[in-house]
């Protein structure tokens, strides 16, 4: 039976369907970017296969961990090759990188999006040439990739909402330090922690977006600090944004007047910065580098991965951090 372009694509945006590409060895290095490059040929398997991995952005250790992940999963398997590219935090350089490896036609692609809006017609255009791509981190728009590797960010604020109240006894002054809010990651951490803390006495006095970056935190710590004379705790979403808003709050003179809380918990920073009395909590957000490697491997040998890997998350504090934090319930 000869599947007709239209309905094929419509299957390929089913989980585990997309691998029939690499069943089928229906690669760009093989087949024009067309639509009809999605169709089914003959079976072939390949020796090597080679992964390009879209990094947004490596100024942040979080990110170098993931990119470290993923090469270290991977150089396990001699018949993988993964080509990294950084875009440096610029969203055109990223969608040019995702055009670049369709072009190169690699076989499969890894993307950690900057974005969700801008990076999701690249993306789906690499899944139309037959390319599948598993997304790791922060979403996309839509559903035009073959599987999601990730933690659930709104759980994570969430954890952190109902932490903080219990912390500051059900009231207090907080401010918030919000991710880059056109990625996904922001939006959720954001929404979970107002779920969190509703119907409790925390208000928050003053929120921005420090974009997930460490000097943005801490120069709009600078001006919580200087609107608001008291301030019982910081909760930023990331671990960077925590220290710079410590930073700012050291430099004025007022970091022991407030708790510091943040996201990530890479050992050499968040836990770190909790074993040093800088951070009162950190909620590990795992990078997912070594399960989108096993998740890639499979979907090369044609085998069906479910269309969301969701990740756990653990809680580290001051009492927990040297036993290794405890698991997000
Ligand atoms: C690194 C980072 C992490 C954060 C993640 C969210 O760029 O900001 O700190 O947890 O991205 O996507």
């Amino acid at each position: 039976m000869r599947i007709s372009p239209t309905t094929f694509r419509a299957l390929i945006c089913i989980s585990g369907l997309v691998s029939l590409n690499a069943l089928t060895g229906c690669n760009k290095s093989e087949s024009p970017a067309s639509p009809d490059a999605s169709l089914p040929t003959a079976k072939k398997a390949k020796s090597t296969y080679t992964i390009g991995m879209s990094q947004c952005n490596l100024g942040e250790p979080w990110r170098a961990e993931m990119n470290a992940r993923i090469k270290a999963a991977a150089d396990k398997h001699p018949n993988l090759k993964v080509v990294f590219k950084d875009a440096q935090n610029d969203t055109l350089k990223q969608r040019s990188h995702v055009e670049e490896l369709v072009s190169a036609g690699v076989d499969l692609i890894l993307i950690s999006p900057k974005e969700a809006q801008p990076l999701t017609e690249p993306v789906a255009k690499a899944m139309e040439a037959g390319i599948p791509v598993i997304v790791l981190d922060r979403r996309l728009l839509g559903d035009k990739y073959t599987c999601f590797v990730g933690a659930d960010n709104k759980k994570i604020g969430r954890a952190a909402g109902e932490w903080i109240v219990k912390k500051l006894g059900g009231k207090g002054k907080v401010v918030e330090l919000k991710g880059l809010m056109t990625s996904t990651p922001g939006q959720d951490r954001n929404s979970g922690f107002r779920e969190g803390i509703a119907g409790s006495g925390i208000e928050v006095i003053f929120e921005a977006d420090m974009k997930w970056l460490e000097p943005d935190a801490r120069k709009e710590m600078e001006s919580a600090l200087s609107r608001f004379p008291k301030i019982d705790l910081v909760y930023a979403h990331n671990d960077p944004g925590a220290h710079g808003a410590f930073l700012a709050a050291q430099a004025a003179g007022r970091e022991k007047e407030m708790l510091f809380v943040g996201i990530d918990a890479l050992p050499q920073e968040g836990v770190a910065y909790v074993q040093q009395g800088i951070l009162s909590a950190t909620f590990q957000y795992p990078t997912g580098g070594e399960e989108a490697i096993t998740a890639a491997l499979k979907i090369l040998q044609g085998q069906a991965v479910p269309k969301e890997i969701i990740l756990g998350s653990r809680l580290f504090t001051a009492e927990n951090a040297a036993a290794g934090g405890e698991p997000l319930k």
